[in-house]
């Protein structure tokens, strides 16, 4: 089996952007371009992934730490065949091999169909191959001429072709297939004479051909799929078609989703069949949503699960969160971080959790702040409870029992802890214990005093 080397070229600028974020690290339905495009990759089985990095070298490279690639810095950038040369000691280590060249900008390339390039190429005694396309308007692109037999003879770019040569419509995607050493003779004889003054890869082909015409071509089916991604017009175009695909992957699977152009949901969220989801709904990350939750409008959902049943009310914002079975969140509510609760649960309007371990049952309807606190079964939490978990340095605890009931407008000052079956006064602050069974309450006691408002008036005349 000969080797499989893939070779991302990402050192480029991307000044059609406009922005100072490097252009692959701009997201795409959640992750940034580069990285959908390597998991894409991944899924090709290669033995090696090499990453050219130049433009914010150090910002791409960070971005991709997580990934089993290796990166090369191109410095400075002479262009796509000048990548090449600079990651050629690397190719080089592999001894003989199959290189797949694609370009940092296409994440969303039919990963299926290069496949299957990839092993007609490696089946061929071609030594460069590309992908191209066909496109009603080929402007910008390096343009395919090929001889009389239909061979792949040149590519000229858009700043070097003739007026002739303008009028072909099928263009380089810039997607290639090479074998490596063969390629690198080639690769020597490279100029930089053109108008631009770089070193242009689809220079190769025309030096193959002439010397044996061992070079190829592939027809791309979907050219839009191969389209990079240089503007911010062709990213919002491109995540407009990756969320309409996952979209329409759930609603085939039995989701249902009302008003779907209304919705955003990234594609490593999972959603089983008979779960609703509706208008102006936001889902994200490793989310997971049981079948029989509803989740409703105006909600985002980031990296959660939501058990079975379980209903999400409007206007709520779930992050990293884990919520039982048959709990009902929201409207309005906040949950944060570390948020994990059991079934039926009910956390309601202007409710924020941090940290918050709340068993079977417990309820905690209006307004209230419960941070860095366990929670046992059937408790209620009043309108107004606040954990005051914060003493200006350090996170304290909250510790509160079973069937407790706490009034509203209670303060819990942490660390504390209140016992099973206990009862909180309405405005009391715990700063101490409260036992098992107790009652605890703080407040100043109330005194009236009659007839104070009639005396009032006489003296102010
Ligand atoms: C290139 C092709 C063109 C093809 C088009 C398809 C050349 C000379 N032309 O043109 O035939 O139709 O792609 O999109 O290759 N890069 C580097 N280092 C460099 C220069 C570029 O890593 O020194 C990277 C860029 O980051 C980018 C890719 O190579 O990801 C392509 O470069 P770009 O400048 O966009 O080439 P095009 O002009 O689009
Ligand atoms: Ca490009």
């Amino acid at each position: 089996m000969r080797k499989k080397i893939v070779l991302i070229l990402a050192a480029g600028k991307g000044t059609r952007m406009k922005s100072q974020t490097p252009k692959v690290l701009h997201t795409l339905l959640g992750k940034p371009i580069i990285s959908r495009l390597v998991e894409s990759i991944i899924a090709l089985n290669p033995q090696k992934i090499i990453v050219v990095v130049g433009h914010e070298a150090e910002i791409v490279k960070k971005a991709l730490e997580n990934y089993d690639v290796e990166t090369v810095v191109q410095e400075p950038q002479l262009g796509t065949a000048h990548a090449l040369m600079t990651a050629r000691k690397q190719l080089e280590e592999e001894g003989e091999g199959d290189l797949l060249i694609v370009s940092g900008d296409v994440p969303l390339v039919p990963i299926d169909e290069l496949g299957f390039f990839y092993k007609m190429f490696s089946e061929s005694s071609d030594i460069a191959s590309l992908v191209s396309i066909n496109l009603e308007n080929p402007y910008g692109y390096g343009r395919v001429l090929k001889d009389f037999e239909g061979r792949l003879r040149k590519v000229v770019e858009e700043k070097d072709a003739t007026p002739a040569q303008k009028t072909t419509k099928e263009v380089n995607s810039g997607i290639y297939f090479m074998k490596i050493p063969e390629i690198f003779e080639y690769l020597d004889k490279i100029t930089t004479k053109n108008e631009q003054g770089e070193y242009y890869l689809p220079d190769l082909f025309s030096l193959i051909y002439e010397k044996n015409k061992k070079v190829n071509s592939f027809k791309g089916s979907i050219p839009e799929r191969y389209l990079g991604i240089n503007s911010q017009f062709e990213l919002s175009r491109a995540e407009e078609w990756l969320r309409v695909s996952v979209i329409g992957k759930l609603l085939s699977e039995g989701v249902t989703i009302k008003m779907p152009d209304t919705v955003w949901i990234e594609p490593e969220v999972s959603i089983r069949s008979g779960a609703i989801i509706n208008p102006f709904t936001k889902i994200c990350g490793e989310t997971v949503i049981e079948t029989g939750c509803e989740v409703m409008s105006f909600s985002t959902i980031i990296d959660s699960k939501i058990d079975t049943g379980t209903i999400i009310r409007e206007y709520s914002l779930i992050e990293k969160t884990s919520v039982g079975k048959n709990c009902k969140i929201g409207p309005y509510c906040r949950t944060r971080e570390g948020t994990i609760t059991g079934n039926n649960v009910k956390l309601g309007n202007f409710v924020e959790t941090k940290k918050a371990i709340i068993g079977d049952g417990s309820k905690a309807n209006h307004l209230s702040y419960l941070g860095d606190v366990k929670i046992g079964s059937k408790t209620n939490v009043g309108a107004g409870t606040i954990t005051c978990n914060y003493d200006g340095k350090n996170k304290l605890e909250t510790q509160i029992g079973d069937n407790v009931f706490i009034g509203s407008d209670t303060q819990l000052v942490a660390p504390v802890k209140v016992g099973n079956g206990a009862y909180i006064g309405a405005g009391t602050t715990i700063t101490k214990d409260v036992p098992e069974g107790s009652l605890a309450i703080s407040r100043v006691n109330q005194k009236n005093i009659e007839g104070w408002v009639e005396k009032k008036k006489k003296r102010e005349g």
